[in-house]
């Protein structure tokens, strides 16, 4: 975990004022130093532990809003006000930070590479960025994104059609070390609003788990992927799952534009869905009897994200699984 990148905010959400970020356990202070860039400090002032996220942002330090003592970028104390004589050497733990696709990722430790954000990174795509919480579990998150059976029922006329109607589609599972997919082909173009504003001819879904907490789903039409959403989730607490999610589409001339801009209000709805299910079913967990949840036959992924999560390589890396489902 150490050694990855995590995705805490969107860059644009980071201006002039401090923000209070949740990270490895920790409350993290984000602000912008003198060229703007990024920095990310333990929002706990060393002095009397007021939150420095509370405080302001002066000449590219970020200033504690109970005694005004002042901290770089490197976590360094700057400035205790009234002092008069040299300063001690005290800091506050920094965090490395980068920026990349419209969102800052930290990281507890060196990452040598730079973040995976998405599946079209890089290359000219329409991009727009959603940010949600949850009260859930990171793997009730992810598994939820990544489930294509609960859309019938959650997400009935906006994923789906009104009609019970199912198509029988084939399932791989298939993972390697830190990932895992399952590729459905065989559906039938989807009749949900979404899918009918949106796509045309769908001839595959890829929903993949990678680590350390990104679910990203692919819509795949005859001359290539025509819709993407990658979700970086992250556990803040017991109870809460932060996510920024980009959602991602070709331009297709300017009619890409259109679409996006149907999409993400249509997105939200579809969120605001899974985020009810989600919360009570957090809420059902916490009243006893403890038990675990049942793994059913389409659980495809359920188990193999788990693994991930353990540090562990996914079955379907030795043993790719196929089925054949109505979807
Ligand atoms: S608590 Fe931060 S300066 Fe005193
Ligand atoms: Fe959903």
């Amino acid at each position: 975990m150490s050694d990855q990148w995590h995705a805490v905010a969107l860059s644009r959400a980071l201006g002039r004022k401090p923000k209070r970020a949740f990270f490895a356990g920790l409350p993290v202070v984000l602000f912008r130093d003198g060229q703007g860039k990024a920095a990310a400090l333990h929002d706990r002032c060393p002095h009397r532990f007021a939150a420095l996220s509370d405080g302001r942002t002066r000449n590219g330090e970020v200033e504690c809003p109970y005694h005004g003592w002042r901290f770089g970028a490197d976590g360094r104390c700057t400035a205790i006000p009234g002092l008069v004589g040299s300063l001690p050497h005290f800091r506050t733990r920094r965090f490395a930070v980068t920026e990349a696709e419209g969102a800052i990722f930290l990281s507890e430790g060196a990452p040598e590479k730079a973040p995976y954000v998405h599946c079209l990174q890089g290359q000219h795509v329409i991009v727009r960025h959603v940010t949600s919480s949850t009260r859930s579990t990171l793997i009730d998150t992810a598994e939820n994104i990544l489930d294509a059976t609960h859309t019938h029922f959650t997400h009935k006329g906006l994923l789906r059609g009104l009609s019970a109607k199912r198509y029988m589609v084939a399932v791989e599972v298939t993972g390697g070390p830190g990932w895992v997919e399952a590729r459905y082909t065989g559906e039938d173009r989807a009749q949900g609003v979404i899918s009918k504003l949106l796509e045309g001819e769908r001839v595959k879904t890829v929903g993949r788990y990678r680590h350390p907490g990104i679910a990203e789903l692919e819509y795949w039409g005859p001359k290539g992927m025509v819709l993407a959403t990658t979700f970086h989730l992250r556990q803040t607490d017991a109870h809460t799952v932060e996510g920024i999610g980009w959602l991602i589409g070709p331009k297709q001339g300017g009619l890409g534009y259109i679409k996006a801009l149907a999409f993400r209000p249509m997105f939200r709805i579809a969120l605001e869905q899974d985020r009810r299910v989600l919360s009570t079913a957090l809420e059902n967990a916490r009243h006893a009897p403890v038990a675990k949840p049942v793994i059913g036959p389409l659980d495809f992924l359920r188990e193999d994200i788990a693994r991930i999560q353990a540090g562990e390589v996914p079955l379907a890396a030795a043993t790719p699984r196929r089925f054949q489902i109505e979807l």
